[in-house]
């Protein structure tokens, strides 16, 4: 790599602030208080990322990040801005953007199945205990070795019910099923499907593809994954949906080589939903994700409040650090200023503590990575503006943008195939089918029944279906599983 391919982010007296572009797979962390202008900086950085060519993903929690696609009002400040920082080039201007909602009201659904999701993920989002957590792993268990899809919510509720039916069968090799965990998790189940998650669940899954592209003018496509009823319905489902796009990137991408830009940029709002209450195993696996997928040319950028969301051991991962200001009014307030002023490397003429509680709006402490990876001294920073609208687009913008999405009828309408649900339904009728035929064959006798019982589920477990069986992930007869538990399709 001879130049370096450069990021503005913004400038102060003593010239341009810019991030090396090759070092943007370090990752990094937007913090600040409310309204401090952290939304603004996720802004600039995709843009300047889009502008490089790297697609952009990111969640939008609060609705103020569609006007990515439309080109900034002028006004004052921002002019103010543009000549503070000395920033010869700089044009208002639309960016390409697709619009994505997990519920489909606000752009593309955004869907997987609850096998892609896997046990894993699936456990922490019902908040399973052990028990119920060992069941749904056997409930996965038992559906790969049988091709059984576990597509939607109700192929997973058929296959509970059915387990449930057949516990004395079972129990030999996938130990005790007890009914009460079963119960247990099918009213967990039924929390999750107020929450509207069966829109989530389901196909025509999302296509990793389809979120890194770019335009005829060779800019990233930003995607922007309107969350704001998902943040405040069902944060768990929230950061699980993230969580799992993150396995997924690791999972699908291939291993690259130094490169001097990133392959894809996401960026995390409201990271702490992420880190709250997640069960160790899966806070593990996190950290082990974020330090992996840096090999894949993925960069993750946080953003939060207070640094001291984030688990140290992912912390200690971010390379581009922008602090926004801090308040200092509480103990805790004044514990996170102290730990971020630590955490930059000092620059003699900034009393980083301080500043932090004097910075304006869009102003932020920022420290980048060198050519060599180590951190620069920490500067203060005014932050460019955008070239693209800050705030929304109203509700008719909006609506224009999603009609001329390259994506339309590709995601728009849910497909249904035949998978658990179905096919436990139709072995359900076939078997009552047949106990009947045979009972009036036959004198009724008391064993009857049982014996008929026996032989369905018999049949369930040895012969299953495998005419439904799919090729996709399997190796040596089982399904291979990622690093988050989610099932891999075939590479
Ligand atoms: N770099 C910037 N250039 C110009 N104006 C800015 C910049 N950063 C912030 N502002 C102004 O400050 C306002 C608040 O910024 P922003 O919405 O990014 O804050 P925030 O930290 O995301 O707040 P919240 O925590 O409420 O989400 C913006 O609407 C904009 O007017
Ligand atoms: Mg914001």
């Amino acid at each position: 790599m001879d130049e370096i391919t450069q990021l503005l982010i913004g400038g102060n007296e003593a010239g341009q602030i810019n991030m090396n572009a090759a070092m943007a797979n370090r990752h990094g962390l937007i913090a600040g208080a409310t309204g401090t202008g952290k939304t603004v900086t996720l802004q600039i950085l995709a843009e300047g990322f889009s502008k490089l060519g790297v697609p952009v993903f990111m969640a939008d929690v609060k609705g103020d990040l569609s006007g990515l696609s439309k080109a900034g009002k002028p006004h004052k400040k921002i002019d103010e801005r543009v000549s503070l920082i000395n920033i010869e080039d700089y044009q208002a201007r639309p960016y390409p953007t697709v619009f994505w909602d997990l519920f489909g009201d606000l752009g593309h659904p955004f869907r997987t199945t609850v096998s892609e999701l896997g046990p894993l993920l699936l456990s922490t989002l019902l908040e399973l205990n052990d028990t119920q957590t060992g069941i749904l792993y056997s409930a996965f268990r038992i559906a790969d070795e049988n091709e059984w899809l576990i597509l939607d919510l109700k192929d997973l509720r058929s296959m509970l019910i059915w387990m449930g039916d057949n516990g004395k069968e079972l129990k030999s090799e996938y130990g005790n099923l007890s009914s009460a965990s079963i119960g247990a998790i099918q009213r967990r189940l039924l929390v999750l499907e107020e929450q509207r998650a069966e829109f989530f669940f389901g196909e025509p899954a999302a296509s990793i593809e389809d979120l890194m592209k770019t335009d005829f003018s060779g800019n990233g496509v930003i995607s922007i994954m309107d969350v704001t009823k998902l943040i405040s319905g069902s944060p768990r489902l929230y950061a699980t949906f993230l969580l799992w796009l993150l396995s997924e990137l690791f999972e699908e991408l291939p291993e690259v080589g130094d490169s001097d830009r990133p392959k894809l940029v996401f960026f995390f709002d409201e990271a702490h939903l992420l880190f709250d209450q997640a069960p160790k195993p899966l806070l593990d696996k996190v950290e082990q994700v974020v330090r992996l997928i840096r090999s894949k040319g993925v960069g993750i950028y946080f953003i939060s409040q207070s640094p001291l969301d984030i688990p140290e051991d992912v912390l200690g991962q971010l390379g581009l650090r922008i602090q926004h200001a801090l308040r200092a009014f509480t103990p805790k307030d004044r514990k996170a200023i102290k730990a971020v002023a630590e955490n930059f490397r000092p620059n003699p003429d900034l009393d980083t503590k301080q500043v932090i509680t004097e910075l304006g709006i869009g102003e932020a402490l920022v420290s980048t990575l060198d050519a060599k990876g180590s951190p620069t001294i920490v500067e203060r920073v005014m932050i460019r503006p955008p070239e693209s609208q800050m705030g929304p687009l109203s509700a008719d913008e909006r609506k224009e943008q999603i009609k001329r999405s390259p994506f339309n009828g590709k995601y728009d309408v849910a497909i249904d195939r035949e998978s658990a649900y179905e096919l436990l339904k139709k072995r359900a009728q076939k078997a009552a089918e047949d106990a009947q035929k045979e009972n009036s064959q036959k004198t009724p006798s008391s064993k009857r029944r049982s014996s008929s019982r026996q032989s369905w589920s018999e049949a369930m477990i040895k012969s299953a279906a495998r005419s439904i069986g799919t090729s996709l992930g399997r190796e040596g007869g089982k399904f291979l599983r990622g690093i988050l538990g989610s099932f891999l399709r075939g590479k």
